[in-house]
């Protein structure tokens, strides 16, 4: 077989959008000042628009400064929606700062103090209202700074309480104004709490569940997340699209257990990267395909823009190398030799129950050993990640 030669020019059909605190992030961290000017949206949006993306989305302070009332608000919203609307992007989602101002530091819908959780959800109400007039769909929600360092500091029951409460007041309130948003909410295991509340894609499920507009609400899983906690991107996306919640996405790269990175998207764990554009291109996702990447504190501003277009160009060239691995007559032959399709099959006969299966001792287990060659189908998606299968 040969490959097809790929073409890395996105187009808006591929549905890539960036955060304006992504190609904007000025490189400061803790331990330094940063390398790079602030970033005029403006500019963002253009630059965005020539490079191919569809979109891009923001935190209410990345557009406004959030003590901008009146005139002076109207026109930096109109400014930025001019120059989205002239770069040719949409604005499929956005987002509530929740942690940077210090009223934060305790968190948001959990904070120990009642004032601050109540200024909390009247800032993602005012948001909401942008979102409806950018026609944003998806609202997300990262609650960075829902933890704590100390096990005594937080009533983990009781936060967890008052964050549902903060979700179901706030689909209420979508309800009320009868706007077209669904919430998707982003896990993170720690930084900037020692440990943050719904640290994985699985304890968000469970929250979900359990909330009065389940319906609404769905998850923004970010692939450095659920590797910063170890856990295999992968399975948790399928998890949630098993679950029917798989509301947005946050591509990234990350090099195992350590500080958030935000890579480039391939750029830490390259095969995982592989298998988790195979699930979405092929599992009917139809949402959007967000990079919340930091260009590395080492680039300059031109640098912004190679990296921001690295992660368009690492998606297609996934999408295209994941393709040819499942068009691949070996791969799909190694695949039923390995009982793949076979999982599919449910494991009693219709009208079967557990009681009806023959007792184990009638059961020649010896013979059910058998080899599942997983190496196999591993090394054949290196293969042809490494184009030499061509
Ligand atoms: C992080 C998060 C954020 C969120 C963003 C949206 O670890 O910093 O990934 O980048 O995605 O704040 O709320
Ligand atoms: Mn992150
Ligand atoms: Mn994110």
């Amino acid at each position: 077989m040969s490959y097809a030669t790929v073409d890395l020019t996105p187009t808006p059909e591929d549905k890539f959008t960036f955060g304006l605190w992504t190609v904007g992030w000025q490189a400061r961290d803790p331990f330094g000042d940063p390398t790079r000017e602030p970033m005029d949206p403006v500019l963002a949006a253009e630059k965005l628009g020539e490079l191919g993306a569809y979109g891009v989305t923001l935190h209410d302070d990345d557009l406004l400064s959030p003590l901008l009332t009146g005139d002076e608000r109207e026109a930096a919203i109109s400014r930025f929606e001019k120059a989205v609307d002239a770069a040719g992007l949409k604005i499929p989602m956005i987002t509530t700062n929740l942690f940077t101002h210090p009223v934060f530091k305790d968190g948001a819908f959990t904070s120990n103090s009642r004032d601050v959780r109540r200024y909390a959800l009247a800032k993602v109400r005012r948001n909401l209202d942008l979102a409806a007039r950018f026609g944003a769909t998806t609202y997300v929600l990262w609650g960075g700074r829902e933890g704590s360092e100390s096990d005594a500091a937080k009533d983990v029951r009781a936060a967890l309480d008052r964050y549902a409460e903060g979700l179901d007041a706030l689909c209420d309130y979508i309800v009320s104004q009868g706007y077209d948003i669904r919430l998707a909410i982003e896990p993170k295991p720690n930084e900037p709490r020692g440990d943050i509340l719904l640290p994985t894609i699985g304890h968000a499920l469970g929250l979900i569940d359990r909330l009065q507009h389940s319906e609404m609400v769905g998850l923004n899983p970010e692939v450095g997340h659920e590797q910063m906690a170890g856990l295999n991107m992968v399975h948790g996306v399928a998890q949630a699209l098993w679950a029917g919640k798989l509301f947005h996405i946050d591509l990234n790269g990350q090099r195992g257990p350590k500080y958030d990175q935000d890579l480039v998207f391939g750029h830490g764990d390259l095969l995982n990267a592989f298998f988790l554009v195979d699930l979405l291109e092929t599992s009917g996702y139809a949402g959007m395909r967000h990079f919340d990447y930091k260009p590395a504190r080492t680039e300059d501003s031109e640098g912004v823009w190679r990296s921001a277009a690295a992660n368009m160009s690492t998606y297609l060239m996934l999408k295209q190398r994941a393709a040819e691995f499942r068009a691949d007559p070996d791969v799909q032959a190694a695949m039923t030799a390995a009982g793949v399709d076979s999982l599919r099959q449910p494991t009693l006969n219709p009208g079967e129950t557990v009681a009806d299966l023959p007792a184990i001792t009638e059961v020649d287990v010896e013979g059910l050993v058998r080899g599942y060659p997983f190496v196999n189908i591993n090394e054949l998606a290196i293969e042809h990640l490494m184009g030499f299968r061509g």
